[in-house]
């Protein structure tokens, strides 16, 4: 199932308000995240779609209306609401003309604002199931693919069959938007497992005083405010696999606790002395250097090598640009709302080669979703593409073609295996007659 969390943004300079709002806010089903400005908050909204998005008017890097045209331009189903103060009613208005969802004035009636919030996302999932409706009923559902045939993903595909059948701990690392929870659904796919659940987890998302009851379960009485007993997800994932996201995050004293459920396959609750056997698949995640954090004594070493017994590393996109062409091709078909097929001409791509994709694939994804809003009769050109891509474009003198990248990609292999035509033609997944007739394509090129 879908993570059906509502996930909240606030934008606002000021740290108290921040936290305020923070903590007001917070819910079960709410994951709330913040930013103390527009550049912080531009790189949060393309790399995640919030449902609501709560700002100041008033922000030190740039006027509250930029942001929020450049927010409904990047991400059209989050409903913005914005934070005024005193005197600040005409641009309010503005706001809303330009589509801000309400504004709620300082200082804050929490109730209302709460309301707002639920309002708003209401409002934020109707439209998003508008689309939902109008796009393909097969939208973002089934098995997700992996999509990738550079040598890079290729090795991971690799990996992932590898091993998936095995029941060891698998941490996958890789930035923001690389693919990890794409991996960590495959090898659950593709395990004996499969038919069995999936537990996803995002550690970011503990509570802390609350982590250990969560993940382990407590007996009735346990602690101040736990009434009934109740199941940890570790009574979930039995015979599943448990995905823990963001492992980073997992509190210092709960990594010890966990350590030994992984040693012995069994654990407690909260307030048991009873031990508990499961049969449970673990896989980790983070994109943070974990063995930077045990150096600073933020990991538990120990734990930190029980997870990292087999370590798939995802590569960023700008690493494998070569499959730039096939994904935009993949999420072009895959997000059609209605089957027509969407081409996107030579200069566009130009521009997506030549962008760096610091959000990775999800960034793609966001780009090629609104690329198919703006495109005109199924062709998609530059006009289609946001600000970022072209304004990358007009500073860099190269243009960087796929003929190009490939081109680099098989000197670069070449060089790599000392000239070796045999085993650079394997290690590229291509026929000895295929690199020799590149080769030749280039070398003529050159001269
Ligand atoms: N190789 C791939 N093939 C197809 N889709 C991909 C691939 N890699 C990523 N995606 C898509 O890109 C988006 C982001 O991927 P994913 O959620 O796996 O990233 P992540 O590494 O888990 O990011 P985060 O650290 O923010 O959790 C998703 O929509 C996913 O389906
Ligand atoms: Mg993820």
């Amino acid at each position: 199932m879908k993570n059906e969390k509502s996930l909240i943004l606030v934008i606002d300079d000021e740290e108290s308000i921040r936290r305020l709002l923070q903590k007001e806010l917070a819910a079960k089903r709410r994951e709330i995240f913040t930013a103390a400005g527009a550049s912080e908050a531009m790189k949060m909204v393309r790399n995640r779609s919030f449902d609501v998005i709560i700002m100041d008017l008033r922000l030190p890097d740039t006027s509250g209306l930029d942001l929020l045209i450049k927010v409904r331009d990047a991400s059209p189903c989050t409903e913005v609401v914005m934070i005024t103060g005193h005197g600040d009613i005409d641009t309010a208005v503005e706001a809303m003309k330009l589509g801000a969802y309400d504004f709620i004035a300082k200082p804050f009636n929490l109730d209302r604002l709460d309301l707002l919030v639920e309002k708003a996302h209401q409002r934020s999932r109707l439209s998003v199931e508008n689309r939902l409706l109008r796009h393909s009923a097969s939208y973002d559902q089934g098995p997700v693919q992996f999509i990738g045939n550079s040598k890079a993903l290729r090795d991971i595909q690799f990996l992932i069959d590898k091993v998936a059948p095995a029941n060891i701990p698998v941490l996958i690392t890789g930035e923001s938007g690389a693919g990890k929870d794409v991996v960590a659904h495959a090898i659950h796919d593709r395990s004996s497992r499969a038919g069995n659940p999936m537990i996803i987890k995002n550690c970011a998302s503990l509570q802390k005083e609350l982590a250990r009851s969560e993940l382990f379960g407590h007996a009735k009485g346990s602690f101040t405010g736990a009434g009934e007993s109740q199941e940890g997800l570790m009574s979930f994932a039995h015979q599943g696999t448990l995905f823990l996201d963001e492992i980073g995050e997992l509190p210092l004293g709960v990594q010890a606790s966990l350590l030994r459920l992984l040693e012995t396959q069994t654990y407690r609750r909260v307030g048991e002395k009873e031990e508990r056997r499961v049969d449970i698949r673990f896989l980790f995640a983070t994109n943070r250097n974990l063995a930077e954090e045990v150096k600073e004594g933020r990991f538990n070493e120990a734990f930190y090598h029980r997870i990292n017994v087999f370590n798939i590393v995802i590569p960023s996109l700008c690493e494998h640009k070569e499959d730039l062409p096939l994904l935009v091709d993949y999420f072009l078909t895959k997000l059609s709302p209605d089957g027509t097929t969407y081409r996107m001409v030579q200069g566009a791509m130009d521009c997506v080669l030549r962008y760096d994709w610091p959000g990775n694939v999800r960034e793609l994804r966001n780009v090629m979703e609104r690329s198919i809003i703006l495109a005109e009769n199924g062709i998609i050109t530059k006009n289609c593409l946001p600000h970022e891509l072209l304004v990358d474009a007009e500073n860099s003198e190269s243009s960087i073609t796929l003929e190009s990248v490939e081109k680099q990609h098989i000197f670069k292999m070449l060089d790599f295996y000392n000239g070796n035509r045999q085993k650079t033609a394997d290690a590229l997944g291509i026929s000895r007659k295929t690199l020799y007739r590149k080769m030749n394509q280039y070398e003529k090129e050159q001269a």
